[in-house]
């Protein structure tokens, strides 16, 4: 099996030269007898000539058919190289195709002769045919393991880690198996493994210090009442106002978090329930409605007529009306104005259109993607929440919706938060194969939108 799968990678090259050349033979030939045929039909030529000049250019383009096989020299080496090996796997030491990780085999002469599709990618193979190995590997770590393996055959593949740029590592397991005339070298990416531990570490770093801000001004003021304002008993009542105010953001962190994690943890199981939008919208929009008077914004909120059923989970619903609008009602300007709009669209593409592409000059950036199984052509529900704010820096916009991102201006600011918000969006999203987008202009305001399958309308009229 291994010596069939092998010999098929190998003669891939063999191949296309063979058939490169039979094309310039062909062209040739076409070309001289067009020449003479011309030369026949205006008379420059007699019939003979032309028939003795038609039988020596096909000779002469056949010399060029056997000469040039001379060019596939490295290929035919390399069959009878392996046609020399002892009996038994002389071609690939495994099957390369059927490995599902980047694979490739290294001749003696450190050539690289075999590789499968994921291997061709990786290493930019670009049609070379039987290139050295040091031309197309970069890192000195793994090329020295494939020449020790050279040197010492062994079973036991050696590990070793190339990092092949800022942000990429790969593992790379380099053997000799069963003393075979090559080296197999089994890549393996270990990017998102440790994109993943840093995300993780990165997390667990920022949930405490999140913590701990108020922890801290909650301890300092317990010592303070205790201590110096222990006589003081007029300075308790403000000392607990902001104890309180810090206690409740630890309330809301912990919430946050706690919200996120069982989101993320059911993922995997798409919801199920029958779920109006309007009724969502009304609910969520309502309960902010005390924090938009506070803040002087004017909060519009156009509750349609129908009621724009979707496959979702209602409670999760919420959470996105809420932190989609108690963001615009946070970020906006003081006497601004947030609006609320809501629709059906006949596909996920028209819903991002309408929830985040209405402004001509805006900065854009879809930060879920719809997947699958909302097919292209299926209909949607999208939502859209308008500000008046400052806008966000074109910079900040792929990071939108990291937990714990926060714009420097957000940080900077007075605005109190976490950057827990739009995670958590982000995910619901996720979690209803529906897709979330935001546009923004400068100094002029932002819109996120947010699109998901509607469910079939018969069905919600009943
Ligand atoms: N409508 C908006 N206009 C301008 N900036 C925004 C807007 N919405 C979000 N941002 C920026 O994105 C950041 C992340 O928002 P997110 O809602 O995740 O966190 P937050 O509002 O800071 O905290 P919380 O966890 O309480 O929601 C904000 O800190 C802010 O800088
Ligand atoms: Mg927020």
């Amino acid at each position: 099996m291994s010596e069939a799968l092998s010999a098929g990678s190998r003669n891939k090259p063999v191949r296309r030269t063979r058939s490169l050349r039979a094309r310039d033979f062909v062209v040739l030939c076409a070309s001289f007898i067009a020449i003479l045929l011309l030369m026949l039909v205006t008379g420059a030529v007699g019939l003979v000539e032309a028939v003795a000049g038609a039988m020596a250019a096909l000779a002469v383009t056949a010399a060029y058919y056997v000469g040039s096989a001379a060019v596939t020299l490295p290929d035919t080496e390399a069959e009878s190289a392996t046609a020399n090996l002892p009996p038994g796997p002389a071609a690939s030491v495994v099957p390369l195709k059927s490995l599902p990780l980047p694979a490739f085999e290294v001749d003696l002469d450190q050539r690289i002769v075999a590789f499968n599709d994921e291997a061709e990618e990786v290493l930019r193979v670009n049609g070379r045919v039987r290139p050295r190995a040091s031309t197309l590997i970069r890192s000195p770590v793994l090329l020295s393991a494939i020449d020790e393996a050279i040197r010492t055959p062994s079973d036991v593949p050696a590990a070793v880690e190339v990092e092949a740029g800022p942000d990429e590592t790969w593992r790379a397991h380099v053997s000799r198996p069963l003393q075979a005339e090559r080296i197999l070298v089994v890549l393996e990416d270990l990017t998102p493994l440790r994109r993943a531990a840093r995300s993780r570490s990165d997390f667990i770093a920022n949930a405490s210090h999140e913590l701990r801000t108020p922890l801290t001004a909650l301890s300092g003021f317990i010592e303070t009442m205790r201590g110096p304002a222990r006589d003081d008993p007029e300075s308790w009542g403000r000392f607990l106002d902001i104890m309180a105010i810090e206690a409740e953001r630890m309330s809301r962190l912990i919430a946050d978090l706690l919200s996120l994690s069982r989101i993320e943890s059911s993922e995997q199981v798409a919801p199920r329930d029958r779920v109006s939008v309007r009724d969502v919208l009304r609910a969520g929009a309502s309960a902010l409605e005390g924090f938009a008077e506070e803040r002087g914004i004017s909060l519009s909120v156009a509750v349609p007529d129908e009621k724009l059923p979707v496959i979702g989970n209602y409670d999760e619903l919420i959470q996105v009306v809420e932190n989609l609008v108690s963001n615009g009602i946070k970020y906006s300007r003081p006497d601004g104005s947030v609006r609320v709009t809501v629709g059906r669209a006949a596909n996920a593409q028209e819903g991002r259109a309408q929830a985040a592409q209405a402004w001509a000059d805006s900065d854009r950036m879809t930060l879920v993607q719809t997947v699958s199984r909302l097919g292209m052509g299926d209909p949607v529900v999208w939502l859209r929440v308008e500000d008046e704010g400052p806008g966000i820096e074109s910079e900040h916009l792929p990071r939108l919706g990291e937990r714990f991102y926060r714009t420097d201006q957000s940080r900077g600011g007075k605005i109190s938060g976490t950057g827990l918000g739009l995670a958590i969006v982000k995910h619901i999203m996720a979690h209803h194969r529906g897709g979330m987008a935001v546009e923004t202009r400068l100094a002029q305001g932002t819109a996120f939108g947010v699109w998901l399958p509607a469910a079939k309308l018969e069905k919600a009229a009943g």
